[in-house]
């Protein structure tokens, strides 16, 4: 498939009609939505973490994770695909410090140097090819100021554009990947201190900006 029909699957794939569809439908499939919150939060806080002032989430929806993060970082940033989730956004985010922009799918529209950590969640396995990831491992280096962090989750499996029944829809997992691709991708966008664990079929990928 090519690279515009696979962003215009994922801007078609993600548009969601109200909130509570984003919400319980798209983003947490079901679950309760406070404690996904709860259990995605340390996944992606860390000790290091707390010391850094500028935060970008890759895809973040209507800014589940935003919100709380707005209390420990100073600038907290986030840029997804589609349109009805940025705009879903409005009615969710109050905070001054947080803003969420939509995106082309595979570039982040910032300066370069500029954030201190840069994250996605349940995000990666939906892209439709290896070159949409590796733009995003290289386009994070780039936004990442040095010493910065960038954690990923990604997924084992591959499963492109499969029938999920929970939400009556296709393209729950696009790529699947493993530890030795994702090892070469943040080694080759110029990436250091590179640490994969596994998590069953989930991978968690952190790296820092040389
Ligand atoms: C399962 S939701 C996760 C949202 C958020 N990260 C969270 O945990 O609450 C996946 C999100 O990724 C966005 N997305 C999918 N492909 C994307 C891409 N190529 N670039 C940016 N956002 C994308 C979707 O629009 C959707 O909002």
């Amino acid at each position: 498939m090519s690279e515009e029909r696979n962003l215009e699957y994922l801007k078609v794939f993600w548009k969601s009609p109200d909130i509570e569809d984003a919400k319980h439908n798209k983003i947490i499939v079901g679950m309760n939505w406070d404690e996904s919150i709860n259990s995605h939060l340390p996944k992606i806080l860390d000790s290091e973490i707390n010391k850094f002032d500028r935060v970008l989430e890759i895809g973040c929806g209507i800014g589940r994770i935003l919100k709380p993060l707005s209390f420990k970082f100073k600038e907290v940033y986030g840029v997804d695909i589609s349109d009805s989730m940025v705009e879903l956004s409005k009615d969710y985010i109050k905070e001054d410090n947080i803003e969420i922009i939509q995106n082309d799918g595979y570039s982040l529209p910032f300066d370069g140097d500029y954030f201190d950590y840069v994250f996605s969640l349940l995000v990666f396995q939906h892209l439709g090819s290896r070159e949409m990831m590796e733009n995003y491992v290289r386009e994070s280096n780039r936004v990442l100021s040095s010493g910065g962090l960038f954690k990923f989750q990604a997924h084992r499996v591959s499963g492109l554009y499969t029938y999920n029944p929970k939400v009556d829809n296709y393209g729950f997992f696009g790529i699947g990947v493993d530890e030795s691709y994702i090892n070469a991708i943040l080694n080759i966008a110029g990436f250091t201190n590179i640490d994969i664990r596994g998590d069953g079929k989930w991978l968690w990928s952190k790296a820092q900006k040389a």
